[in-house]
């Protein structure tokens, strides 16, 4: 969390700054500051609050005059929301100023040490160490100063600097936090995100592990940790802009909501051949990688892992392979069980989720081959995977993901039958009717869209609840996880997810008059059992909404609201169902008056423990 970006160039720095800092803001949105080079020396503008605040400060303060800075927008972590805390952090002597995002493991060491050394500390933020430590390495050569730095930093950090003495230069680096530096014509820009650095260029290079890069309007020299210089591949962004804008839309959630067509649709497109077989084969991922496969390791964290979830029922009835998914957060400290030819298969929109990746790195020296379905270009998932396999959606600006969970569970899909492929179990035949309804899901999903009004009235209903359920069993119940989730983090209702078969064992007694009832059942094999679990909450007073693609006769009395879907393969419902449950999360956290994109402590790119 924590978003940080920096501009050096010949056109003025601050508008350059917060435009990138506002399209950062869902990686944090507790306070943001920059530091600008002036003719006087640096000047650092920084505010507990959002962006606007920070604007507005600095307009309060009267035009800055600069054309390089740094800036940053805050997910606290050491040291509660507040001006003192916000970024950039000064050097006692305002000669550096340094934006981190990330945290610092030894910060009381080196502190404690500076502060023996008489250094006074105005904050307490773990960054500010790297400030000091940085002015004391700082003799006319950043690079130095950060090689300098980093031998004494452990933990995760993505750190810019700009310095009274250079004008015109950033010095940056990172160590598991994600930077890039964008390279205009006669401009560059560096930031943790893509969107940060389109308002000038498309073309960027990314800052691997322990690289420093020093950073001059005219372009940029890339050095490793020991101080050799290297060149670097520079990528161009495929898409544009706009993509990252509303778009007429009231929030970036509603907007995302309703690009899932497209973004599944981008997914699957390359990715199923014109006789109709899945083709992963420029990702590396052809059927001999699961011939030897024993076990299918998915590891995820949050939405993620519930599409892991969808996933592993599609492995589990399409391939009979043993599929074990983990939180990554579990996982990783669970001394997995690898054994010879186990793939892992890591979920992540970002691509920087800490848990996420040491999940991966973990699988991965035990012998896994690990496969990244992942959504940002060139993030660190994507880079140290084995196979990396893009979803597709562009960018996702929301803190709840919507578009990217439907763009992981199209791939996963792809993954089972390859897999299923591989393993002779299902025929060619069958493998080709799966892939012609992979190829309808778009428009099916366009025809769940049309979900959206009634989906609203009902939000209307059940606005008021304090608490929730829903159920599901087999795929609807990861759907069931999911939309849970989001009615949680949207709206701030209490909610939660059971197996329909669980209810009874406990939960049941939670059931009082009115409690809504969200019972997913779009698994013709148990829908008999899914209407038997909606009767026993029913009698018990629930409100049920019964969203199904079955056309079964719904008797009155077990349902209040019925939400009718389009029929498809059962393992790939999911892809339809979570639809009608996105818009009433959404629209539940709109009547309540909730910040729908930029939800309460949350961020959108957990990069700590
Ligand atoms: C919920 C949500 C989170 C993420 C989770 C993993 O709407 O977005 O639960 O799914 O933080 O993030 P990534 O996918 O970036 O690894």
């Amino acid at each position: 969390m924590c978003g940080i970006v920096g501009f050096t160039g010949g056109r003025q720095a601050v508008p350059v700054l917060l435009q990138g800092l506002y399209t950062l803001e869902y990686r944090g949105y507790d306070s943001a500051g920059v530091a600008l080079q002036t003719k006087d020396g640096i000047k650092t503008v920084k505010t507990q609050g959002r962006i606007k605040a920070l604007e507005e400060k600095i307009e309060a303060g009267g035009e800055i005059s600069s054309v390089c800075g740094i800036g940053h927008t805050r997910w606290a972590t050491h040291g509660a929301p507040s001006d003192r805390n916000s970024h950039p952090h000064e050097s006692e002597d305002g000669r550096v100023a340094l934006v981190h995002n990330g945290i610092i493991e030894n910060y009381l060491e080196l502190k404690t040490a500076l502060t023996n050394d008489g250094v006074t500390f105005k904050s307490d933020t773990d960054s500010e160490v790297a400030a000091h430590l940085f002015s004391r390495a700082f003799h006319g050569d950043g690079v130095a100063a950060m090689m300098d730095v980093c031998k004494q930093l452990r933990g995760s950090y993505a750190l810019a600097v700009i310095t009274g003495e250079n004008p015109g230069e950033m010095i940056c680096t990172r160590h598991d936090n994600p930077l890039i530096v964008g390279i205009g014509e006669g401009e560059c820009m560096i930031a943790s995100d893509i969107p940060a650095i389109m308002s000038i260029t498309k073309r960027f290079i990314v800052v691997g592990d322990g690289e420093i890069v020093r950073v001059r309007p005219e372009g940029v020299e890339v050095y490793t940790s020991d101080g050799a210089r290297i060149e670097k591949e520079v990528q161009t962004v495929n898409w544009d802009i706009q993509g990252a804008q509303k778009g007429g839309y009231d929030h970036f959630m509603i907007k995302e909501i309703m690009e899932q067509p497209k973004a599944v649709r981008d997914t699957i497109a390359s990715r199923i051949t014109s006789d109709n077989m899945p083709d992963l084969m420029s990702e590396g991922v052809g059927i001999e990688v699961f011939k030897e496969a024993r076990n299918i390791h998915i590891v995820a964290c949050g939405s993620a892992y519930y599409a892991g979830l969808a996933g592993k029922v599609a492995f589990e009835r399409l391939a009979r392979l043993p599929v074990l998914a983990n939180v990554a957060s579990e996982f990783r400290y669970s001394d997995p069980i690898i054994e010879k030819g186990d793939i892992c298969i890591i979920i992540s929109q970002s691509g920087e989720t800490a848990d996420t990746l040491a999940a991966m790195r973990e699988a991965k020296a035990r012998g896994a081959i690990t496969i990244a379905v992942v959504n940002v270009l060139a993030s660190s998932a994507a880079r140290e995977a084995d196979h990396v396999i893009y979803t597709w959606a562009g960018p996702e600006i929301a803190v709840a993901t919507t578009k990217a969970y439907s763009a992981q569970l199209a791939v996963m899909y792809l993954l089972a039958l390859t897999a299923a492929k591989a393993r002779g179990t299902l025929t060619d035949h069958e493998i080709q009717n799966y892939c012609r309804d992979m190829k309808e899901l778009p428009s099916m999903i366009e025809g769940a869209l049309e979900t959206k009004e009634e989906m609203k009235k009902l939000a209307e209903l059940y606005h008021d609840s304090h608490d929730a359920f829903f159920i599901g069993r087999g795929i609807d119940y990861a759907v069931a996880q999911e939309g849970s989730l989001k009615l949680k983090e949207i709206a701030y209702v209490h909610s939660e997810a059971y197996a329909g078969g669980e209810l009874k064992h406990g939960p049941i007694s939670l059931i009082e008059e009115g409690t809504p009832v969200v019972a997913l059942a779009c698994d013709p094999a148990l829908y008999e059992k899914q209407i038997s679990n909606i009767k026993s909450v029913k009698a018990r007073g629930a409100k049920v909404i019964l969203i199904t693609n079955g056309d079964f006769a719904i008797d009155p009395e077990m349902c209040d609201h019925v939400v009718k879907l389009k029929s498809c393969p059962y393992f790939m419902s999911g892809s339809l169902s979570i639809i009608p449950v996105q818009f009433f999360a959404y629209y539940v956290g709109v009547d309540r008056g909730c910040d729908i994109d930029k939800p309460r402590n949350l961020a959108k790119s957990v990069t700590v423990e």
